[in-house]
């Protein structure tokens, strides 16, 4: 019998949780922020590097997956789990998304999207059915429903006519994933930065029902402070005994403040990402290590962290690897970008188990203030 899945929250700071979600391929400590592996892979890292990172869950995509190298392919060897080599938890998100910013010659109705593919043109199809069955053959622990982000800017009437789309599109996803035992299936809300529509949205998913809770359409350029001004109250919207998931996100001062304001879960490109083009996140903020300040340099990107790329090497050597364009550099700065994220999920949650989580955020923002020395 597969492990039901749960989600406890151990304790509280203010409206910040520390929980265990429990799934059949192992617990996941929250708040949580899942690495990116778009196409079965966090790029330039292996996945047992990921994990010594600290990483509970990785983060899949329906829409890559589906192209290339197809869900029936990976079904056929065994599930994504076993082609790449990641036992733990994997979420997947529904392709909704994706196909908007990625696929060309896109047509909307009702029924899904059709679309054609950024790889080879190829025409494909995707509903709350088809995203339902690709996540199954995929194997994912914890699915995601075929919702709707509409591109900014949009008017208010289009935010509520997609979001209403997305959920009627939310109980065919709720109908198509049926009843799996060990898997999870979660709702999305939607509504732009309008507070009534994320209320509607949130009253949809609830009544509908599901295992947790994502908060989408931010982190699409509408900025910091709008997204915290819709994170300060729809969180409250959602059920206190499930997982809410902030889609997309992010910077580690958005991290932070979506963790103050009762998120639990997070995913975000951006540490592997930036990792690929010099970009470096440290306790003092970001530095690039491409700048010529650091070419004659001995001392670590950062003296206190205990990745590899800080214990082994210099700055002088991680700028010297990006100038020659060595495969080394994506994946030294991969790893110190993860190993800093998890660092600091580590932090959050002990500041929250601890009641110290103002204490911890204020230092937070007091060493970014130093910045790079
Ligand atoms: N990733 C970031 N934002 C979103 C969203 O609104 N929906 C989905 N499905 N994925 C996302
Ligand atoms: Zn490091």
């Amino acid at each position: 019998m597969a492990q039901r899945f749960g989600f406890s929250v151990a304790a509280t700071d203010g409206k910040a949780r520390k929980g265990v979600i429990s799934t059949s391929r192992g617990e996941i400590r929250t708040p949580a922020f899942m690495p990116v592996g778009t196409a079965a892979t966090v790029k330039a890292m292996l996945p047992e590097s990921v994990r010594a990172t600290g990483a509970d869950i990785l983060l899949g995509n329906t829409y890559h997956l589906m192209l290339r190298p197809t869900a029936e392919r990976i079904a056929r060897l065994g599930g994504l789990h076993r082609f790449m080599n990641w036992e733990r938890p994997i979420l997947t998100d529904s392709g909704g998304f994706q196909v908007m910013s990625l696929a060309s010659l896109r047509k909307l109705t009702e029924e899904g999207v059709r679309f054609s593919s950024h790889i080879d043109g190829s025409k494909h199809m995707l509903s709350p059915e088809r995203s339902m069955e690709i996540q199954k053959l995929l194997g994912s622990d914890i699915v995601m429903c075929f919702d709707e982000c509409p591109a900014l800017p949009a008017t208010d009437a289009e935010v509520a006519k997609s979001m209403a789309l997305s959920m009627r599109w939310a109980q065919r996803s709720r109908d198509a994933f049926g009843d799996r035992p060990g898997h999870a299936l979660f709702g999305i809300m939607q509504g732009g930065v309008t507070r009534d529509l994320r209320e509607e949205s949130a009253r949809a998913l609830t009544g509908i029902g599901f295992d947790g809770y994502a908060v989408g359409g931010l982190a699409v350029g509408e900025g910091q402070e709008a997204m915290f001004g819709v994170l300060d109250y729809a969180p409250g919207f959602l059920p206190e005994d499930k997982p809410r998931y902030l889609m997309g996100v992010g910077k580690p001062d958005d991290i932070v403040g979506a963790v103050q304001r009762g998120i639990d879960m997070m995913d975000c490109v951006l540490p592997s990402r930036s990792g690929r083009t010099g970009q470096a996140w440290t306790r003092r903020g970001q530095v690039n290590i491409k700048n010529a300040r650091h070419m004659d340099d001995p001392r670590p990107l950062d003296e206190d962290c205990t990745c590899p790329a800080c214990r082994n090497y210099s700055r002088a050597y991680l700028h010297h690897v990006f100038k020659a364009q060595e495969m080394i550099s994506g994946m030294l700065l991969t790893w110190h970008n993860l190993h800093y994220y998890q660092e600091l999920m580590q932090g959050l949650r002990d500041a929250i188990g601890a009641g110290g989580l103002p204490a911890f955020v204020a230092a937070f923002h007091a060493q970014r203030a130093e910045g790079d020395i």
